[in-house]
Parts: C-alpha cells; structure tokens; sequence
C-alpha cells in the first residue's frame, strides 16, 4: 500500500513567503498521478516534499499510513527520476544501476540478477558496460529510470523525466513508462509541463497554480468541465477561445450577445445563468468546436459567425484558423479544406452543446 496524502502542507523556503500555502491532496495506491502548472508553481517543491529532499514547513505528510514529516528519505521507500538524470558520470551503466542496491548490502548475485532483469525490461543489456557520456538522451534517460526500477520502491516520482527528449523519442517513452506503471503496480507521481503527456498517461490530474490546487480530476474531465478560465486556458492545445459576451434573454431563451452575434445557449443553461441576464460574462469555445462543415450550420443559421483569416495553419488532416471577434483572439481548428484561404471571411457554426460560461469577476465556471 502506498497512499500519499497531504494534510494542510505548507511549503516555504524562506519563512516569508509561502510556496505551498496549505497542500490537501491524497494520492491513491497504485495511481499514476500527475501535477501540471506553470514554471514555478511548486511541481518540484511537492515531489522533494514526497521525497524528503525538502523539509516540509508545516501540517503532515503521509506515506502509507505514516507519517512522514522526519523520516529520512532513504527510508521511505521511494525513488526519484530527474529531468537531468543525475548519473554518475565515472561508472558504468551497471555501476549506476547497481549502486543504491549495494549501498543496502544486497549480496552480488541478487544485485546482478535485478539489473540484468531491469537492463532486459528497458532494452539497456548492450549498454551496461559503457558510461553515460557514451549514451544518447533517451538511453540515458532509460538507465536513470532502471535505476529507480532495482530498488523496486512502491512510489516513483518522476520530474520532467522526458523533457530533455527530442520529440519521437518522447512519444515512444510516454508508451513505455504507461506499461511500466501497468507492470509495476506502483503509485507513480509525474510532473510535466506536457499537455500530451499529462493527457495520455495520468489517471488523474492536478492543476497547480501558485502552490494552489485549482483542479484535480481524471484527464477527459479537466477537458470537458474545467472549473475556472485558469483550468480551462491551461489544458488544451490550442488552448480554449475566450469571448466576452453579454448573456440577454428573449423570447423564453436566453443568448450569449457579442459582436453582431446572438448565440442561442442550451435550456439547461437557462437555470444557472438566471442571474446573469443583461451582464457581461466570458464564453469559452475550444477551437475544435467551431465547424466549418455544413452540417454544424444550424437552419436559422444562429449558431453561424464569420471569422477573418490572419493566419492559416496547415496541420497535415486540420487547419488551425487564427482570427479576432471584437478584439478577442480566436483559434478555429477544422478539416483541411482547400477553398478555406489566408486573409478571407470565414464562416463557422458554434457546436452550441460544448459552450462552457464563466463568471467575468471570480473566473469561474457558471455552466457548460
Ligand atoms: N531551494 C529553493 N530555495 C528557495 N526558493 C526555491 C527553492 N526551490 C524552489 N524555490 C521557489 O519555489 C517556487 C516553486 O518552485 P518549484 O517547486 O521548483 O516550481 P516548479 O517545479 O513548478 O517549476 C519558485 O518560486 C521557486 O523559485
Ligand atoms: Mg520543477
């Protein structure tokens, strides 16, 4: 069993300001689980928490259901992969793999079969004899994974373990570190700035900003209910279209009014919004909802806007159409589709179903 769970965690380095203003977060056995936030929202900070590399400042951390607060870090059962490997450069590929087990006295036999079975596992059998300068990247990265695999700890921590990776090799061990964490039945804790990653391997996600969790959830949720703009402008490539609108009512419906456009909203938005009529609030569209197919189009073409063409990115299948609407930046990703030109009007249909509204003052969602 190995839970992680935070109990009013604060974090500082200083003890001034506070990092990690108060941390609830419980980690389930076995979960692969991932923090994404920008640069400096306290990703690492929590993983040398979980680690024992940082001190935490105050409240209680658990491993299991101990806590941890004054346990040393070589006790704690875990192991930790950097973004920048940490190999020792004068050992071999086996050295590096086999130090910690021998630090622990585990005899040589036993040493030798868990690194030959780890090298096998992660495809490194033919480097173990060289040292790490005679490596690439990848294989590099690989050795400083096997490393942590000997020691079979029930928590891997990983901090932007693929970041220093070209682009392929980074697909290719995003598969493999997901059948790792299948094989290992381990609890891993991954930190990304990689939207793709933390979409395709996380079971759930947090979303951090300034020490503050804003969001946890499994990925397809994030995407489709984020909680506030914060959350919705973070996960998502490109990232969701902000609109400012003014919600008006007619006829028994409401709207949301911008530009020349009165875009007819859901009835199950009527309830939610009912005291929002005649204010401003901010609709957000992610750029695969807008449609430039026929069939999006609704009869009474309400659900139609017409977007001048900036720029017009060709993504090999889709096109990703850069515009404004009212000074508003728009970005409409649709099929390639040869009669759509640079610096032309446009029309799209608004998939109405995917419109998600957020309060103008507090940020967050009212309804999507
Ligand atoms: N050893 C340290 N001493 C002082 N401040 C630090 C230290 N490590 C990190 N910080 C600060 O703590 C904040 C969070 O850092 P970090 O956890 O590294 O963020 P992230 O990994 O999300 O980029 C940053 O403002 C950073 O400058
Ligand atoms: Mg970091």
């Amino acid at each position: 069993m190995a839970t992680i769970t935070f109990k009013n965690v604060v974090k500082s380095y200083d003890g001034v300001n506070n990092v990690i203003p108060g941390l609830d977060l419980e980690i389930k056995d076995r979960e692969f689980i991932i923090l994404v936030g920008p640069s400096g929202c306290g990703k690492s900070t929590i993983l040398r928490m979980i680690a024992g590399l940082e001190e935490v400042t105050s409240g209680d951390l658990f491993i299991a259901d101990k806590r941890v607060n004054d346990v040393a870090p070589k006790d704690r059962d875990i192991a930790m992969v950097f973004q920048s490997y940490a190999l020792y450069p004068h050992m071999t590929v086996y050295k590096n793999m086999a130090f910690g087990l021998s630090l622990r006295k585990m005899p040589k036999e036993d040493i030798d079969r868990k690194v030959t079975q780890v090298a096998k596992i992660l495809d490194i059998e033919k480097y173990l004899k060289r040292k790490p300068k005679a490596l690439s990247g990848g294989q590099r990265q690989r050795v400083a994974l096997g490393r942590a695999m000997v020691r079979e700890p029930s928590v891997f921590l990983l901090d932007e373990p693929l970041s220093n990776l070209d682009a392929k090799l980074r697909t290719e061990m995003r598969s493999q570190i997901t059948q790792l964490h299948n094989d290992l039945q381990a609890t891993f804790i991954y930190v990304t700035h990689d939207q793709t990653e933390a979409m395709t391997m996380a079971d759930r996600i947090v979303v951090l900003k300034d020490g503050i969790v804003n969001q946890i959830d499994t990925p397809q949720n994030l995407y489709n209910h984020p909680c506030n703009m914060f959350v919705a402008g973070f996960i998502g490539s490109p990232q969701m279209n902000f609109i400012n609108a003014k919600i008006i009512a007619a006829d028994g419906k409401l709207y949301a009014s911008f530009s020349d456009y009165k875009i007819p909203l859901l009835e199950r938005m009527c309830d939610p919004l009912k005291e929002y009529i005649d204010k401003d609030v901010v609709i957000g569209i992610r750029p695969e909802n807008f449609h430039s197919e026929k069939f999006y189009f609704k009869e009474d073409e309400s659900n139609k806007i017409e977007l001048f063409t900036n720029i017009v990115e060709m993504m090999g299948s889709e096109l990703n159409l850069y515009g404004e609407i009212d000074g508003n930046k728009i970005v409409a990703k649709v099929p390639s589709n040869p009669n759509i030109k640079l610096n032309s009007n446009v029309s799209l249909a608004i998939n109405t179903e995917k419109i998600h509204i957020f309060d103008k003052d507090t940020q967050n969602v009212i309804c999507d």
